[in-house]
Parts: C-alpha cells; structure tokens; sequence
C-alpha cells in the first residue's frame, strides 16, 4: 500500500472528529500486517479528560476487530507544524503495535516519520510485569 493511501483514510477519517471543545480535529489510520486499513478520529465529550485522540480509537476499534498485528500509523491535523502522537498514544501504540512507522501528515502534505521506538524511548511494557 503507497503512503499516499494511508494518509488519505486519516484524513478522511479526521472529518468524523467529535472535536465541540478543543475545535482540533485529528484522524488516524492503522495498517495491519494483511494490509487491512483501521482509521479513528479523537472524541471529546463534556467532561474533556474522558477525551481519546484519534490513534487510541484506531487501534482500539482494530483490538476489537481481531487485528493484532500492525505495520504503520499515519496521523493526520490540520497544522503546519507536525502533530505528533501523545504520550498516552505512543504507549498505547507501543503496547499493541510494536515499533511502528508513524507517518505524520497535515491536510496538504507530510510533515514528518518517525520510528514509535523513537517517540517513546525506554517504554514500559508487558515485559517488565514478569
Ligand atoms: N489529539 C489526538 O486525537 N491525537 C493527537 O495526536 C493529539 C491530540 C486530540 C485530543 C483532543 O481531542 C484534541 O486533539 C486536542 O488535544
């Protein structure tokens, strides 16, 4: 699957943002190992601290929908500078993707890629819980 493809459904994906109280919208877009592609977008509620970004619901709706493997995150908002995933994503993103490629993108172009084992140097994880 090109780049391109992926950014795409993270775009797409942002415009089911429930964003009423921050105002910024942002999607994502999972690839499974078998090329299958997950998007999220963030949901803000009235409490705001119930809030989860559009990375946790992609690989939540991924978990529920028996993908346990994974490839690339792309993450996409409507900024010049890139927006990258936050520190409760990133483990998260760690915990049940691996060492992802995470592609950063805005509504134009991408803003940026990075390995997930550089966003979150010495995760916490299950292999510590032994
Ligand atoms: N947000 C995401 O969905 N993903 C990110 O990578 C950064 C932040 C959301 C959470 C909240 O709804 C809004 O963006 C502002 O923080």
């Amino acid at each position: 699957m090109r780049d391109s493809e992926l950014i795409t459904a993270a775009r797409k994906a942002r415009r089911n943002a429930h964003a009423a109280f921050s105002g910024f919208k942002v999607g994502a877009a999972l690839e499974t190992s078998d090329g299958t592609i997950v998007t999220g977008c963030n949901i803000e509620n009235a409490t705001y601290g119930l809030t989860l970004c559009a990375e946790r619901v992609a690989m939540f709706k991924a978990l529920s929908e028996g993908h346990r493997r994974f490839r690339r995150v792309a993450v996409v908002a409507d900024t010049q500078a890139p927006t990258p995933p936050c520190g409760a994503c990133r483990q998260i993103l760690w915990e049940f993707g691996g060492d992802l490629e995470v592609i950063l993108a805005n509504l134009r172009r991408e803003t940026g890629r990075h390995r997930l084992s550089h966003l979150l140097p010495l995760p916490f994880d299950a292999r510590l819980l032994t």
